[in-house]
């Protein structure tokens, strides 16, 4: 346990740079296990949860490692290559690497072994072996399909078309990776697109794929199985995700005037931006251009007055991760903030609805829970604060609530900031950098 307090903060002030994207980053690693040669990964997020994806790789005969320059390199193993690992897999946190791994492995002819921490053994996976059986592979799991299991490869995979029923690129992902190895097209349809990360690094791989988009906003994906996957250089780039904290960090307390620089900006990505600037924030986005495939900019964001806004479902798939921190900028602002289509916020690292709204009304908010929907009433003042937040594991809770003590009048308290190494280690010092009072306290 590592409890730490976040008091009022001065006003921000600095350039900074949030680490690599860590849904860029595990798919570099899988990939350059899967692809003939030697793949250079520039920029890697080295949190717990890629250092997971990273062992289990090594762990399947893969060679990954990280250089003095803190470039990493991959010797990949190509399509179907890779050998029974001789324990079990253990991916800690990340629901991401076990369930895109689960379809790697589904292909596999071998059996393999994984489980995780006390959160990720909680979450569903029969999203991801709903779709797979079809496919030819087995698995054998704890009751409702929760971790540890075994994923019972097939040598003889069929493609498959599978609907989303879902919007989850965790789910998307998997699908694909198993048709990787088996013989002609496998086609996924998705309702509301998820980011697309894996559609582009594939192609990236020298994979076929071809994205149609749909008249009602949906896109059907079609991959052709069996490609030989080659090597190729990956510069990955930082995590709006992660880039999502101190940006709304500067925008509820009074003076700040920071850039992130090279934030991610993957329009699949971006729906916190949007929402804050339909909230009267000021970000503005300098430097726009593409690198290695991915839209990045330096974003300016300066203290603002923020109003309520409503947020529209089908804006979800596009700031799934972003809630928790919208809801505490949704605290600072003047109105009611109201977000819809909330419901797979309650399979994340924990039920996220319910630990928001438990932790803002710790920390004096109005707030309101529907199953799939979530009210925040700001006053436009600054927030009271002083709540005792549990964070439950989950990295996202932890820094949002740190982000709230940083604006609010009294000191917010957080039962344990160490998952936030999951995904973005560095954090409070980078933080403290710019003028926040994040402590560590003694432990209970
Ligand atoms: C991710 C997809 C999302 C997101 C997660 C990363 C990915 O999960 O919440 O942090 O890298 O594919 P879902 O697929 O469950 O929506």
């Amino acid at each position: 346990m590592k409890p730490v307090r976040s008091h009022q903060s001065s006003p921000l002030h600095g350039t900074i740079r949030v680490p690599g994207d860590k849904s860029i980053s595990h798919r570099a690693l899988m990939f350059g296990a899967m692809a003939v040669g030697e793949t250079k990964v520039t920029g890697l997020l080295e949190g717990e949860d890629v250092l997971s994806t990273a062992a289990a790789m090594r762990a399947l005969g893969a060679s990954v490692e990280r250089g003095d320059d803190g470039i990493w390199t991959v010797r990949g193993r190509g399509v179907g290559g890779f050998s029974e690992p001789t324990g079990v897999l253990d991916m800690g946190n990340s629901g991401t690497a076990a369930r895109l791994l689960m379809g790697i492995l589904a292909t596999q002819s071998f059996t393999t072994f994984m489980t995780g921490d006390a959160s990720l053994c909680s979450r569903p996976m029969e999203r991801v072996m709903t779709p797979l059986r079809p496919i030819g592979v087995g698995f054998v799991s704890r009751s409702k399909g929760r971790m540890p299991l075994a994923i019972q490869g097939t040598d003889a995979p069929m493609p498959i078309t599978y609907e989303l029923p879902v919007a989850s690129a965790q789910v998307k992902s998997a699908v694909m990776l198993a048709g990787l190895n088996a013989p002609g097209k496998t086609t996924v349809i998705e309702p509301n697109p998820s980011r697309d990360h894996t559609e582009k690094m594939l192609t990236h791989f020298g994979a076929e794929v071809v994205v149609e988009e749909q008249e009602n906003g949906g896109r059907v994906i079609t991959l052709t199985g069996q490609p030989e996957l080659v090597a190729r250089d990956v510069i990955v780039p930082t995590d709006p995700s992660s880039a999502a904290f101190p940006v709304v960090a500067a925008l509820i307390t009074p003076g700040s005037d920071i850039t992130v620089e090279a934030v991610g900006m993957n329009p699949l990505r971006t729906g916190l931006f949007t929402t804050l600037k339909e909230m009267g924030a000021k970000i503005t986005a300098l430097n726009t251009r593409v690198e290695a495939g991915e839209e990045v900019a330096d974003l300016k964001v300066e203290y603002s007055e923020l109003h309520g806004v409503t947020v529209p479902a089908n804006r979800a798939p596009s700031m799934i991760d972003e809630y928790p921190v919208l809801a505490v900028a949704a605290s600072f602002a003047k109105g009611t903030t109201h977000m819809e289509g909330l419901e797979e916020l309650r399979v994340k690292e924990s039920d996220r609805l319910a630990v928001v709204v438990e932790s803002l009304k710790a920390c004096g908010i109005d707030v309101e829970e529907g199953e799939s929907s979530m009210t925040v009433v700001g006053t436009g003042e600054p927030a009271l604060g002083g709540g005792e937040i549990k964070s439950r594991l989950d990295h996202r809770i932890a820094m949002s609530f740190i982000v709230f003590g940083m604006a609010s009048q009294k000191p917010v308290s957080i039962d344990d900031a160490a998952p936030i190494d999951t995904s973005f280690p560095g954090f409070s010092d980078l933080m403290n950098g710019l003028g926040a009072k994040i402590k560590e306290t003694a432990n209970s």
